[in-house]
Order: structure tokens, then C-alpha cells, then sequence
């Protein structure tokens, strides 16, 4: 989420009204074309002299006063290792102090922070968004550092494509955040690159305009940082590095950016405070053994770094980014969808046959997947009916078994009960036997006991 905040600058110039000066510059421009325009285009175009004045003359201005009443929009990513310096800085090339807190070394992995801020200068005003790299170099594994710098670039190039392709677009008041510089902030070792640095630059040339700026020069001897600048660019170059290069075809900039490309990376220093110079209060950093002023070009490039980012080349950087980082972005992400300008034959290709094409296309695909998921059904349909059948006769067999089983069991139940039955009838007619034995017994005893009772009486009578 981006914060906007309202800046004062300060009383001294930063330079954004610059924008508002380049507009002069190409109306300019803009004057001599219709006949530039004659020339190049069609020779059947009559050249007419006009009799009185039109006022079409006027188009220049009135191009001017739309861009400033509109106002203009310009986004900084600031690359660096926690306590390079990127906060003083911008806050000494804007003039103002922005909001910011340093950052921990312990962070786990590296994040963006972006706020936004309206500054104006004269009547131009600027809607400011810079970008910070939290946390960056403080991991140990630092393989995957430049992956939210890639992804935070490409999430803003993609969220200007999402309006572009909007039926209902609304460019004119886009709070575009797309980057129109990185400035990368290489620390004053007086070595060489550190392999982060080539690797992040690498993975971000194709995307923004890199401008390499060697932080806190202060801290680096005068011959040593001839030979730093030297080594550095010669590194960018062996590695295939592409920064920014600082236009030279248009003649009113030309000679200063290519005078200053030799500069290139500036060797900057950073500092709010204000120490006291002669007369005058100036911007520097104050050391036991003297003052490094901020802005005076014997001591460091501060002041060739602000006249090319802001004074020089904003509109250029804005211009770039547009046509040649977005462009590619939005190549690459329209072709990745498979839209092409050309057919396999190299004919031109609409956008309507494009479409068409897709549509069929993906018409056709659904038709296959439509088809193979009803072949699908139709087997899994199928596999279940003979799975049930299969599962249905294996109940059928138990049930005959069970069945069998159960009138084997009842059958020897049966036979039990008549081997049962007959030891029953035999054991009640040995019963019956032995009672009869036993009362035939008890009857002959009985009849005993009185022969011998009457044998008795009769010898005592
Ligand atoms: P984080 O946001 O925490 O990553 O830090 P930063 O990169 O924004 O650095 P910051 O601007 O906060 O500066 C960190 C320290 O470096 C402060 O003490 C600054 O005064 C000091 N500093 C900033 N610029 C310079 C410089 O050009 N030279 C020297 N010597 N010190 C500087
Ligand atoms: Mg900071």
C-alpha cells in the first residue's frame, strides 16, 4: 500500500520546475515540425503560406499548461544495504526531510517500502514515490535478494497493463508507480562490486533505469575513488551490465549528459545539516579535519547526480520507462498469453484474429476435455457395474453356502433328535422294567416275611 504525504520543500531550488522548462524546450521543437512533417511523410502534401494568423501556433502552450495543471509523477527505487545512506540522501535531493525509520540488520528477508509525497516547486507539482529496499545484504544467504526488488517492479508494470487492457480505462488520472529510477547504492570499499551487487543489477537492467551511485564518498581517498569509478564500470561492462545511458540525440542535453556519463558512478555524500561556509549556510558533513560540502563538486558528485536525475533527464527517465522497460514487460506478457502482431506467415495478425483463434482454440481444448471426461465416466460407470456384479455374486455364493451350511446343520440337528429320542424310549422302557423288577421284588418279600410270622405263631401255640 503506498502512503501519500504533502512536502514543503524548501526555499532552495531542487529542480522538478525543470520538467516545466523542457516543455518550453519542446515547443521549441515542436514549432518546426509541420514542415519537418511535409517533408518526411508525403510529397504530395502542398506547402501553404497562411495569410493571417491561425492560432494553431499555440499548441506547444497549450500542451505545457495541460501537463501542469495536470501535474507530473516521479518514482525512485533506492537500492542499498541498511545504513548506506539512501534516506539522507533523498532527503538532501529533495530539499525536505521525507518520513523514515533505519532499518534493523536483522530482517529475514529483503521488502519494499514505498510512500508517496505531492511536492511542488513554482507552480509545477510532483507526485513523488520512493521506493526503499528494507533489509537488504543483512541475510546470510543472499541468493534470493533481488526476487522482491524483480517482483515489486514487475507487480507495477503489471498493474498498469491490468488498466491498459480495461474496457472502462482511466490512464489520465493513474496513480502510475511504475519506476522511472533505480539508483543503486554501491558501498565506498574502494574494491571492487561485491557479487550481490552485480547479480541484483544484472536481474534489474531489463527492467528499470539503473543509475550506479557510490554512497558516502566521504569515506573514500580522492585517487581511490578514480580507480573505484574505473574499476566498477569496467565490471559492469565485463558482466553485461546495462545502466542508464544518459540521452545524447537530443541537442539541448546532449552535451551536458555526455560530459557527465564520464562521471558515471557518481560519488555521492548526503547530509541535512547545515554548517556554516564563509558567509553562507551550506549543506555538508562536519569531521574533526574539515568540512566535506554536499554541494560543492570538488568534494563529491552530489550536485552532478541531482542535475542528471532531476534537472536533465526526469522527463528521459520517465520516457524509458515507458517505452522501453514497460514495452518489453508488455511484450513479453502479452506473448505469454499468446497474442502476436503476426500470423505463422508473418501476415499481420488483429488482435480481433487473435482472439478468435484463442477462442477456438480454447473451444476446441474444452470439446477435448468435454469428450474425455464423458469417455471417463462412461469407464468408471462401467468398472462400478462389474465391480457390483462381482461383489453381488460373491454374496449370492455366500448365501448358497450359508444355506448349504445351515441344512447340514439342521439335517444332523434332525438325526441327533432321533438318536435322542430312541436312548429316550429305551431308557424309559428299562426304567419301566426295572420298576417292575423292584415291585415283584417287594411283593415276593412281603409275602416271605408272613409265611415266615405265621410259621412262628404256630410252634409257640
Ligand atoms: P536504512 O533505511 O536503515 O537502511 O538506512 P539508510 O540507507 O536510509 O541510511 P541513512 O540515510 O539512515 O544513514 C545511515 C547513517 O549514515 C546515518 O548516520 C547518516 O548520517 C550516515 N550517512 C548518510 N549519508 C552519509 C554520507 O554520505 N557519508 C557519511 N559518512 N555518512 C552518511
Ligand atoms: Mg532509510
Amino acid at each position: 500500500m503506498v502512503q501519500t504525504n504533502t512536502v514543503a520543500l524548501s526555499a532552495l531550488s531542487v529542480g522538478i520546475d525543470g520538467e516545466h522548462s523542457r516543455w518550453e524546450k519542446q515547443k521549441t521543437k515542436i514549432r518546426v515540425l509541420p514542415s519537418q512533417v511535409r517533408q518526411a511523410t508525403s510529397d504530395d502534401l502542398r506547402n501553404l503560406s497562411l495569410s493571417g494568423h491561425v492560432g494553431f501556433d499555440s499548441l506547444p502552450d497549450q500542451l505545457v499548461n495541460k501537463s501542469t495543471s495536470q501535474g507530473f509523477c516521479f518514482n525512485i527505487l533506492c537500492v542499498g544495504e541498511t545504513g548506506i545512506g539512501k534516506s539522507t540522501l533523498m532527503d538532501t535531493l529533495f530539499n525536505t526531510k521525507f518520513e523514515s525509520e533505519p532499518a534493523t540488520h536483522n530482517e529475514p528477508g529483503v521488502r519494499l517500502k514505498a510512500r508517496s509525497y505531492e511536492l511542488q516547486e513554482s507552480n509545477v507539482r510532483l507526485k513523488l514515490t520512493i521506493v526503499d529496499t528494507v533489509g537488504f545484504g543483512d541475510q546470510i544467504n543472499k541468493d534470493d535478494s533481488y526476487k522482491p526488488i524483480v517482483e515489486y517492479i514487475d507487480a507495477q508494470f503489471e498493474a498498469y497493463l491490468q488498466e491498459e487492457l480495461k474496457i472502462k480505462r482511466s490512464l489520465f488520472n493513474y496513480h502510475d508507480t511504475r519506476i522511472h529510477a533505480c539508483l543503486y547504492f554501491i558501498a565506498p570499499t574502494g574494491h571492487s562490486l561485491k557479487s550481490l551487487d552485480l547479480v541484483t543489477m544484472k536481474k534489474l537492467d531489463s527492467k528499470v533505469n539503473i543509475i550506479p551511485i557510490i554512497a558516502k564518498a566521504d569515506t573514500i581517498a580522492k585517487n581511490e575513488l578514480h580507480k573505484f569509478k574505473s574499476k566498477i564500470m569496467s565490471e559492469l561492462v565485463s558482466n553485461g551490465v546495462q545502466i542508464y545511458q544518459f540521452p545524447t540525440d537530443e541537442e539541448t542535453v546532449a552535451e551536458i549528459n555526455a560530459t557527465m556519463s564520464v562521471h558515471l558512478p557518481f560519488a555521492v555524500v548526503g547530509s541535512t545539516e547545515e554548517v556554516k561556509i564563509g558567509n553562507k549556510m551550506a549543506k555538508a558533513r562536519q569531521y574533526p579535519w574539515g568540512v566535506v560540502q554536499v554541494e560543492n563538486e570538488n568534494h563529491c558528485d552530489f550536485v552532478k547526480l541531482r542535475e542528471m536525475l532531476i534537472r536533465v533527464n526526469m522527463e528521459d527517465l520517465r520516457e524509458q520507462t515507458h517505452t522501453r522497460h514497460y514495452e518489453l514487460y508488455r511484450r513479453c506478457k502479452l506473448e505469454e498469453m499468446g497474442f502476436k502482431d503476426t500470423d505463422p506467415d508473418s501476415k499481420p495478425f488483429s488482435l480481433q484474429e487473435t482472439y478468435e483463434a484463442k477462442r477456438n482454440e480454447f473451444l476446441g481444448e474444452l470439446q477435448k476435455k468435454e469428450d474425455e471426461m464423458r469417455q471417463m465416466f462412461v469407464m468408471r460407470v462401467k468398472e462400478k457395474e462389474a465391480e457390483l456384479k462381482e461383489a453381488e455374486k460373491d454374496l449370492h455364493e455366500k448365501f448358497d453356502h450359508l444355506k448349504r451350511t445351515h441344512q447340514e446343520e439342521k439335517k444332523k440337528v434332525e438325526e441327533k433328535k432321533v438318536q435322542l429320542e430312541e436312548e429316550l424310549n429305551n431308557f424309559q422302557k428299562k426304567k419301566a422294567a426295572a420298576q417292575l423288577l423292584q415291585s415283584q421284588a417287594q411283593q415276593a418279600g412281603s409275602q416271605q416275611t408272613k409265611k415266615d410270622k405265621d410259621k412262628k405263631n404256630a410252634s409257640f401255640t
